[in-house]
């Protein structure tokens, strides 16, 4: 049977007169990686805040591990937080940090450990302030890490991170989802959310505009598939006189597909006719094409 860790019905949050979560409903699984998406100012920090506990809601009912993050005292010791632009205090080292955390949470973890998971054991003893982004970065997911949480919130745990760091990241949180975990992420690489999470929601000015798997999603609103041949003009030539529809993009010729399933017919029209490409690949839009639509859309609608 499915545990809901987290429920969210017709959460309001205003600031004056902005609504900047604005009637919005979800709930996450335990064991599930979940993912808010949506531009700057969405809405996804305020939501992640109220679920956290750290900020109060206007109106709406949120519950996290059955209980009001708002009044609940003990909710702390369960969660795992990793915030937004993350900071600690200047002079301390991480080791120092990570025992603050443990000593506060009454934690038993073994922080040696959490420090070779983040892949900062080398830093251990390094001042907050001669620390590099991406190690801060890493030091605030491992504080994150300190309680042995059951659920992480971790909002844009990977923006300003080099490839092998934020791969280094990805590999925690698979990790920490092997482990039973559930995890709430917020990110604007569309690609890490495609990659990790089990579910996404879509926000956008405090709504949420749609949600799903992120294959659900692409499935809804995916433009025509796309069939790109690597080949010379000789292979442009047949495919006007087979009368496809084409761009050519450098040494790349992008066919339109009404149809997935014409991608064999047209392979096999150019083999029938020896026609020399180098290679070939079926192409379906990606999260990002479909978000940055979505988005897009929206914000052309209420410029008009
Ligand atoms: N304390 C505050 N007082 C007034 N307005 C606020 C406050 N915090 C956030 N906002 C506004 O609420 C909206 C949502 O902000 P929020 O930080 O939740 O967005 P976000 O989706 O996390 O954006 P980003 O991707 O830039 O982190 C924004 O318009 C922001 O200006
Ligand atoms: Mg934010």
């Amino acid at each position: 049977m499915t545990e809901t860790v987290i429920s969210v019905s017709n959460l309001v949050k205003s600031y004056s007169d902005l609504n900047a979560v604005d009637d919005i409903s979800f709930s996450i699984n335990k064991g599930e990686v979940f993912s808010l998406l949506g531009p700057n100012g969405a809405g996804k920090t305020t939501t992640v805040e109220i679920l956290e506990g750290v900020r109060n809601r206007t109106s709406g009912d949120v519950r996290v591990l059955e209980q009001d993050p708002e009044r609940s005292k003990s909710l702390i010791y369960k969660l795992g937080i990793l915030p937004q632009d993350f900071s600690f205090i200047y002079n301390s080292t991480p080791k120092e940090a990570l025992n603050f955390y443990k000593g506060t949470l009454r934690a038993s973890t073994d922080l040696d450990e959490i420090l070779a998971i983040v892949d900062l054991s080398d830093k251990a003893s390094t001042p907050f302030q001669k620390m590099s982004g991406g190690q801060k970065q890493k030091l605030g997911l491992a504080l994150s890490m300190v309680n042995d949480p059951e659920i992480l919130f971790l909002d844009e745990p990977t923006s300003g991170l080099d490839p092998r760091a934020r791969r280094n990241i990805w590999n925690v949180i698979k990790t920490l989802k092997a482990k039973g975990k559930s995890i709430l992420l917020t990110t604007h690489y569309l690609e890490e959310a495609e990659l990790l999470a089990d579910r996404v929601a879509i926000m956008n000015r405090g709504k949420i505009i749609d949600s799903g798997t992120p294959m659900e999603i692409v499935e809804r609103h995916h433009e025509d598939d796309n069939l790109i041949i690597r080949g010379d003009g000789e292979v442009s030539a047949l495919l006007t006189t087979g009368g496809y529809k084409f761009e050519r993009e450098g040494a790349y010729i992008k066919v339109n597909l009404k149809s997935i399933k014409d991608a064999t017919q047209i392979i096999n029209y150019l083999y029938e006719r020896k026609a020399k490409f180098e290679d070939f690949t079926l192409k379906r839009e990606s999260l990002e094409d479909v978000f940055v639509r979505m988005v897009g859309e929206i914000e052309e609608d209420e410029a008009e």
